[in-house]
């Protein structure tokens, strides 16, 4: 394969036909959610050496080199796929990440990308609306007004929520970026907050025993009557609150902490408040589901990946703040050759990300916007939404299970419970799921009890698959009773 349009075109058109097929086995329910096999295997099945050595692709091999690679992935659109909260993404996002990787265009300096940056401008402008922190009156509205919020795309919610915690820092200790941290910060934080926050706080030179848990109840939701006694035994022991962090919602679980409480307990006491919206803010473009995120704006920060409930393909993700002028402090590195008063036309999001070269993020959703429409996105969220709430429902009825809530956003857990509670069991059942490959789910423990775990991002996913699945793991339950778990 050359490297130009003729020979392009030619390995399109073949991988574009097997990846068709692919999309129609997958959504259609005729092949496995995944076969597992050894990495070995995998190796020896695509020959991966023989490439190296050789190469010579061309639109003859294109078609078994494709096809060896697709019989290796996780078939997400399958309506079995029922795992992680990875999107499934729409297609559209997979033609923009095609266009990228033909153009490489990174966009954080203007000119290397005016189309890319315009849209993520045009994006952040509409997601910042959704909050209520944008003036302006449609998001083309690119000026700078009083009382605009700011943000950035970012390649996942794991660097969205660094940037978030590192403006926060910026806030409270402005010097920190060239005196270091100072060791009495900390960050007052749901016990089930994501562990990047975390790692970000690591990474931050604030080690990751900074945050200081906020209790949470049985269901891992943050109580926020909590919150005043932890913030003061902070202050007692000389500590400095850098942050209040809430989840909407959390990952385990898929419930949404009381935001609007906690956003008023920290506009009392001054603190930043940040709210990690990586999976639940999407439910802002739903006006049945948008409730939830009610108490939003009194954030200083929130981030919002579209690569999990916007349809966008990994990774797409957004860090939003209050005040526009976080931008300028959160990051105040120079370099230049890249950050100078220039005259040219356009924004450079340089100075703002942590990454340097950035891909165009916002082209993927855009190209899931232009052909969904903001109303096409709302439905897919109260589809997904309603849907786990019925799913609920056709476990809860069956003897043999039982969840131990009902679903606010679209992930559910579950247990089997014939056999009595057994995390072990859990965990083996879904071991052999996996195993058989028919269907892919994940599990979570929640104050010590191991849970089967649903999270429902794909439309196609209807009761009757739901009930499959029960009937699968009625079956391997009686199995492994007879057998025993560790055979
Ligand atoms: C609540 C929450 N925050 C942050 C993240 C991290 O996002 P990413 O995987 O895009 O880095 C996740 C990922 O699952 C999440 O569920």
């Amino acid at each position: 394969m050359k490297n130009n349009a003729n020979d392009f075109k030619a390995v399109t058109n073949t991988v574009i036909n097997e990846l068709s097929e692919y999309l129609t086995e997958s959504q259609n329910g005729t092949i496995k959610t995944i076969t597992q096999r050894s990495p070995e295997e995998i190796a020896e099945q695509m020959q991966l050496e023989k490439w190296l050595k050789e190469g010579g692709l061309d639109s003859q091999s294109a078609t078994g080199f494709t096809q060896s690679y697709l019989a290796n992935t996780q078939h997400i659109h399958h309506p079995h796929y029922i795992g992680h909260q990875v999107a499934v993404p729409h297609v559209a996002s997979g033609i923009a990440d095609l266009i990228h990787g033909v153009i490489n265009n990174p966009m954080s300096i203007y000119e290397m990308g005016p189309a890319g940056a315009t849209i993520e401008r045009f994006l952040i402008n509409w997601m910042l609306d959704m909050i209520g922190w944008f003036k302006g009156d449609r998001p083309s509205d690119f000026k700078f007004r009083k009382g605009n919020g700011g943000g950035i795309l970012t390649h996942g919610g794991s660097v969205a929520n660094l940037t978030a915690m590192c403006a926060a820092r910026a806030a409270i200790a402005p010097d920190s970026w060239t005196q270091g941290t100072p060791n009495n910060l900390v960050v007052l934080a749901s016990e089930e907050a994501h562990y990047s926050i975390a790692r970000a706080l690591s990474i931050m030179g604030m080690g990751q025993n900074s945050i200081i848990p906020v209790k949470v109840n049985e269901l891992k939701v943050m109580q926020p009557e909590y919150l005043l006694e932890t913030y003061q035994n902070a202050i007692d022991q000389g500590k400095k609150v850098m942050a209040v962090v809430a989840n909407g919602c959390t990952t385990a679980t898929g419930l949404y902490d009381p935001l609007e409480d906690i956003g008023r307990f920290c506009q009392e006491h001054g603190l930043w408040y940040h709210i990690d919206g990586a999976h639940g803010a999407s439910a802002l473009l739903s006006t049945k589901e948008k409730h939830f995120l009610k108490g939003i704006e009194l954030a200083d920060s929130v981030i919002w990946d579209a690569h999990k409930m916007l349809r966008t393909s990994s990774l797409c993700a957004a860090v939003l703040f209050k005040d526009f002028k976080t931008l300028g402090t959160t990051f105040q590195q120079k370099g230049s050759y890249l950050f100078h008063n220039k005259e040219d036309i356009g924004f450079d999001s340089l100075p703002y990300t942590l990454e340097c070269t950035k891909a165009g993020l916002g082209t993927k959703l855009f190209w899931v916007l232009a052909a969904e429409g903001e109303k096409g996105l709302a439905q897919y969220i109260d589809d997904t939404y309603l849907n786990t709430r019925q799913f609920h429902d056709v476990i809860n009825a069956h003897p043999d299970f039982s969840c131990p809530y009902f679903p606010e956003s679209n992930i559910l857990c579950f247990e089997y419970t014939k056999f009595g509670q057994n995390n072990e069991f859990q965990l083996a059942i879904r071991n052999e799921l996996t195993k058989q490959g028919e269907f892919y789910i994940t599990s979570t423990e929640m104050n010590g009890i191991r849970y089967l775990r649903l999270t429902v991002m794909n439309t196609l996913t209807k009761s009757n698959h739901i009930e499959a699945l029960m009937n699968e793991i009625i079956k391997i339950a009686q199995l492994l009773k007879t057998t025993g778990i560790n055979n």
